[in-house]
Order: C-alpha cells, then sequence, then structure tokens
C-alpha cells in the first residue's frame, strides 16, 4: 500500500480559478515568513521561533533553506537541516513552504556555498559574477553563467529528490525558487557574455511572441535592457525549477522585489517578476506556478490588483508585519481569493523579539523604517488567521457563486458595494479623525474585510474598524431593517453564536477595531 498523500498542487479551473490542493482540499495558507537566518539552527527554533509562533494560528510557515546549507561540499548533500525543520513543523503542526536561497538573494549570491564562492573570482571564473558599466564585480553570480546555473539546478534537483522521498506527509507544500532575483547596482549586467546577448537579436520565441526583431534596445527600447535581464534570469529559473519539478512536482513560485522608489532598474532588482516583466517571465519560466510579490510598499491594493491580473494566483509570501496585515489579509483573500498571505519577519509579532533589523539593514533593503511596526500586531492577526481558517469553506464557496464583497480603506472614507437586494454603505469608522493619513501613519489600523452574500437578506460581515448600512436599492419604497444580529465566531465551518445584538447595538452594524465577524438578517418595511 503506498501510505504517501496527494501531492500538494495549484489547479486552476475553467474560468481561470486557481485553488491550492493541500492533502486534495482547498487550501489558503495562513501563513508568516521567518527572518533569514532563523532556520539555519534547529535549536534556535526550538527556543526562539517556534514558541513565538504558536499564539499566530499560523498554519503555514515559510522559511528559508540555503544551498550552502545542503551541499557543503561540491556534489556532497546534506539534507539533515530541512528534515529537522520539517520534524518540528510536523510537531508543531503546521505546513512549510521553503525558500531556496540558491544563486540569488535579494539580487546578490550570499547564500551560495563557500566551494562556489570561491570558483567566483576574476571574468573567466567558473561561476564568474555579473559586472556593473564600469565591469567592476557585483556581488552576484551571473544569470549568464550557465555553469552556475547548472549547478544550482543540480543541488535544486537533488533537495527536491530528497522532499520527494522523505515527506510522505506533504509537510512542505510549495517552495519559492531563489528570492527577489535581479541585477542590483546596474541597470543591467555587462559581463561579456551579457554584453555579447545585449547586442544581438533578441532570442526567437521573444520575437515571435511579442512580434519584435532586431537587439533588445532595438526590440524594446528604453526597457531593452531589463527584458534581456527578465529573459536571462526567467530562463535560469526555468532550468532550476523544471529540474526541480521533474522529479517532484510540487508548486513552486518566484517572488519579486517591486518596482519602487527609486524607480530605476537596478535601483531594485532589474530582471525580477515585476509587475510590467510578467509576460516575459512566464515565456521564460512556465514551470512556475505563480509571480508572487513582497509587499513593504504603501501601495499594497494595487500591488494586490495587478499580481491578481491576467491569470497569476495572488500569493503573497512577504508583507510588511504591522497592526495593518489583518485588514490586509481580508483584502487579498476577500477581494482576489488569494492562496498566500504571509507578513514578513513574523516571530517578531507577539512582541518577543524585535532586534533583528536596525536603522542600517532597513536602508539596505530599501524597506523603510516603519515596516516592522509590530505593537498589537500579533493579535489582530492571530484573531483574522483563526477566523478565516475557521471559514475557509464558506469563502472558497463565496467566491465560485461570486458573493463575496472585500474592502480595504486607503485615502477615503468609505465605499458603497452594490449587493442582490441591498447597497452596502461601508463607513470607516475612524476615517473622519485621520482622512487622507495613508496606512502605516496612524494609531489606528488601517480598516478592511469583507461581506459575504449567504442569501438576499443574510450576510456575514468580517474585518474591522468600519461600519455597515443597508440601504434599499435606489427607487424602492421601501426601509431596510435589522431583523436580527449576532455576535460569534465559526469553529470548522460552523457558526457558534455569541450575544443577539438587537438592543442599543441593534441600529448600527459596526465592527470595532478588533477583527471579528458579525451574522446579520435584513428586511425590507414600509
Ligand atoms: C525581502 C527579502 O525577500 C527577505 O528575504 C528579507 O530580506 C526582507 N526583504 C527584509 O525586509
Amino acid at each position: 500500500m503506498n501510505s504517501k498523500k496527494e501531492i500538494p498542487q495549484i489547479k486552476k479551473d475553467k474560468n481561470g480559478q486557481a485553488t491550492w490542493l493541500v492533502d486534495g482540499k482547498p487550501y489558503i495558507a495562513l501563513a508568516g515568513e521567518i527572518h533569514n537566518s532563523s532556520s539555519s539552527s534547529l535549536q534556535y527554533m526550538d527556543e526562539q521561533v517556534w514558541p513565538a509562533l504558536r499564539p499566530l494560528h499560523l498554519n503555514t510557515v515559510i522559511l528559508p533553506v540555503a544551498w550552502e546549507s545542503v551541499e557543503p561540499e561540491e556534489g556532497k548533500f546534506d539534507f539533515s537541516l530541512p528534515d529537522g525543520l520539517i520534524a518540528a513543523a510536523k510537531r508543531e503542526q503546521v505546513r512549510l513552504v521553503l525558500l531556496w536561497f540558491g544563486l540569488w538573494k535579494n539580487g546578490l549570491s550570499s547564500y551560495i556555498p563557500g566551494w562556489a564562492k570561491k570558483a567566483s573570482s576574476g571574468v573567466s571564473a567558473r561561476f564568474f559574477r555579473a559586472r556593473d558599466a564600469f565591469g567592476r564585480p557585483l556581488d552576484c553570480i551571473s544569470p549568464f553563467c550557465s555553469d552556475a546555473v547548472a549547478a544550482d539546478a543540480a543541488a535544486f534537483r537533488a533537495l527536491m529528490l530528497h522532499l520527494a522521498e522523505a515527506d510522505p506527509d506533504r509537510t512542505v507544500i510549495a517552495v519559492q525558487v531563489e528570492n527577489e532575483i535581479g541585477i542590483l547596482g546596474a541597470d543591467r549586467d555587462f559581463c561579456s557574455a551579457a554584453n555579447r546577448a545585449f547586442a544581438q537579436p533578441v532570442p526567437q520565441p521573444v520575437a515571435d511572441w511579442f512580434g519584435v526583431r532586431g537587439s533588445w534596445e532595438e526590440a524594446f527600447g528604453r526597457d531593452g535592457a531589463e527584458m534581456m535581464m527578465a529573459w536571462q534570469y526567467g530562463s535560469a529559473v526555468e532550468q532550476i525549477a523544471s529540474q526541480g519539478k521533474s522529479v517532484y512536482p510540487l508548486p513552486l513560485y518566484v517572488n519579486a522585489w517591486l518596482q519602487q522608489h527609486p524607480d530605476r532598474p537596478g535601483k531594485y532588482p532589474c530582471g525580477g517578476p515585476v509587475a510590467k516583466m510578467r509576460d516575459i517571465w512566464r515565456l521564460a519560466a512556465p514551470s512556475v506556478d505563480c509571480f508572487a510579490p513582497d509587499i513593504y510598499v504603501n501601495a499594497y491594493r494595487e500591488v494586490c490588483d495587478e499580481y491578481a491580473a491576467a491569470g497569476n494566483p495572488l500569493f503573497i509570501p512577504e508583507v510588511r508585519a504591522t497592526k495593518d496585515s489583518a485588514s490586509f489579509l481580508f483584502y487579498a483573500v476577500g477581494k482576489h481569493n488569494a492562496l498566500c498571505f504571509a507578513p514578513f519577519g513574523i516571530e517578531d509579532l507577539c512582541g518577543k523579539r524585535r532586534d533583528e533589523m536596525g536603522a542600517d539593514l532597513l536602508q539596505t533593503l530599501n524597506i523603510g523604517a516603519g515596516a516592522f511596526d509590530g505593537a498589537g500586531a500579533g493579535e489582530r492577526l492571530a484573531a483574522a488567521y483563526e477566523m478565516v481558517g475557521n471559514m475557509q469553506e464558506i469563502i472558497r464557496e463565496a467566491h465560485e457563486g461570486g458573493k463575496i464583497h472585500a474592502f480595504l480603506e486607503y485615502n477615503d472614507a468609505g465605499v458603497t458595494i452594490p449587493l442582490g437586494k441591498y447597497d452596502a454603505l461601508i463607513s470607516y469608522t475612524g476615517a473622519s479623525a485621520s482622512f487622507f493619513s495613508g496606512p502605516g501613519t496612524k494609531d489606528r489600523s488601517v480598516a478592511g474585510g469583507f461581506i459575504i452574500e449567504r442569501s438576499e437578506d443574510e450576510f456575514l460581515i468580517c474585518g474591522s474598524g468600519f461600519s455597515v448600512q443597508f440601504l434599499p436599492k435606489p427607487g424602492v419604497q421601501a426601509v431596510a431593517g435589522v431583523l436580527r444580529k449576532e455576535e460569534g465566531r465559526y469553529q470548522g465551518g460552523v457558526w457558534i453564536p455569541g450575544r443577539v445584538l438587537n438592543g442599543d447595538e441593534g441600529y448600527f452594524i459596526r465592527l470595532s477595531d478588533f477583527p471579528q465577524v458579525q451574522r446579520v438578517w435584513m428586511y425590507t418595511y414600509c
């Protein structure tokens, strides 16, 4: 008898709607990504990280496995670290998403094994480096270096082969290939292989797909350098990802350091899967299931909307860990049926340790000082995760029927949502005090949530920081009244009612600043 569970997969229905199937059932990863170095020590994980994660109601932890840790000597693999992480995750009853820190991490080659670093010096090195416009070496192995890409692909294949055998329970449910790929410090790679490629006609698949000809610059003008880098990185990732997938077809994704101020390729990693490079990345890397934004910019809503477009499932492996995280989750899940939501540095959220990131590091990483404002964030996110975790099936059904409507405050006072029988007027309760102040700058958290229409008169209202008024449709001569309003919670999809709020509290449907769900029945009279 085969005791292995089904391999997790991301499946699309005929409308292009993606579902992540884990143990054969739809899954939303209510996740957190830990700091980069935490998972390099099992002892550190046991003492500092796992205890800090327990209160958060996570079902998934996202953590790095570095090439240097599994292939310390060339050709000799040691998987004791991932094995230990898997064993601990089982004990903690969470699933894992592994981050393959191979050739590239935040544009740099900092996690490659020592033996590979030593083979990277000089223009004709075995693992030659990318170069800037003056020919100076960058701290980054060139994506044009086929030997390096082949070595990374072989190591990744070995890891995936090991997981296929050593993880029959499918504790690992997806793998990120590399991390925030791209060239930093130059607007393209200027090593000699890159210079040759830049002068040549674009590869045939690119010419055919985009209907262009000539060199990269002739074909794409000012975007030519970035398009070439995206094609090159995408092709390298395809080699790595396809080798891994050929032995163990887990879902694979690639994350992006977003295009942001200062908005010049090379200031953000040039050649990564930023939104405007989506089509070329798809062409280059068909083995990748989705392209995922790391969201440290204020334009959260726009980024979600961009990355959920054109059939790309929304998968958020990193987002600022702040008191706004809960509302951001509601928007991602309610509006875009997100597969994953994960604040970064999650072990800090319950306020135990916030020592990892000094101001200088925040500056280097270009993420701004407000990113790790964790005060109150842990409790809010834990409540939101518990709530959404217990409503997964209801949320999924609502998406299938088009009956879920999400909203997120952003420099506005509210929104009107047309429903079947009513219009729902959502007003952000703190908005008048802090109108136009934007996320991350207020004392209170950003309002956000979603409404699920259970029938034309019954609604689930989830989120925080807003009130709802149901109005009859324009032209209908009737008054909308609250028939009944209950506090409560879901437990494994079953509603457990709390107080009935039909008295003083009944006039308004108001959700406080702390995430919650209310169940409301409406009626009309005249
Ligand atoms: C984005 C990177 O992908 C992460 O690994 C981490 O370095 C964070 N930035 C830090 O903010």
